[in-house]
């Protein structure tokens, strides 16, 4: 059936949460099972494209077919994602935490009867799509993601330029559309041409239809 459409193409993907430290015992996180993420490096490398997939902590397997690096922290994330550049597409998945604690303690912080509650100070984590977006060896195709829970839209929008993206996959995450951990995902596509609605679909579809996008983008040249 002839060479698959995304051979000789380097994509990046970011995927799950990321865990910033407070002490060696506990972390701050955000709800991401890295389901979306994975399914898009794995639907990518079955067009023959190369992946290397960088993910948070998730507990689900890493797809076969994709070099999968497994970093911890938002930092780590941003070191792994610059070191594999350059490439052709960055899918940024990831539900990076915006913060992480600003000095995380080197020892378990204790709980004494009686005294103060600690405070965390935090401090702004690096923008990993931003930093790719507008890097000096910014890939052909720049394409986040935006879980919103209000106005999902004009967020995208706003972010779509913010981050110097190509896409956004916008997603509303709000409690009651069960995305979050799910396996079914009802996205809007916005670029600067205009917003695409999709159906209903399953995380693997999804995945499917954005990797047929993007070799359908490359094909155009
Ligand atoms: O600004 P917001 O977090 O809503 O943007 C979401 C998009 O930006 C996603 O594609 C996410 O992977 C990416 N992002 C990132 N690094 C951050 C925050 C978000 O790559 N620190």
């Amino acid at each position: 059936d002839g060479p698959k459409p995304l051979a000789g193409r380097m994509a990046i993907v970011t995927s799950g949460p990321t865990h910033e430290p407070i002490d060696p015992v506990r972390y701050i996180a955000n709800r991401s099972s890295g389901r979306q993420g994975h399914a898009i490096a794995a639907a990518l490398a079955k067009l023959g494209a190369d992946v290397a997939l960088i993910c948070g902590p998730v507990s689900i397997a890493d797809p076969v077919g994709v070099r999968t690096i497994h970093v911890e922290r938002a930092e780590e994330m941003r070191d792994a994602v610059l070191a594999a550049l350059p490439a052709d597409i960055a899918v940024m998945v990831a539900a990076v935490a915006d913060w992480r604690v600003a000095s995380a303690a080197d020892q378990k912080i204790k709980k004494h009867p009686g005294e103060s509650i600690p405070t965390l100070a935090l401090t702004e984590n690096p923008d990993i799509l931003k930093a790719v977006g507008h890097h000096t060896m910014r890939p052909t195709l720049v394409i986040g993601f935006a879980a919103e829970t209000q106005d999902v839209e004009n967020n995208a929008k706003a972010k779509l330029e913010r981050k110097g993206a190509d896409l956004i996959v916008a997603n509303d995450v709000s409690p009651a559309t069960g995305v979050m951990g799910g396996t079914r995902n009802s996205v809007k596509l916005i670029s600067r041409s205009g917003v695409e609605q999709w159906p209903d679909l399953g995380k693997e579809e999804v995945a499917e239809k954005l990797a047929a996008l993007i070799a359908e983008r490359f094909r155009q040249g």
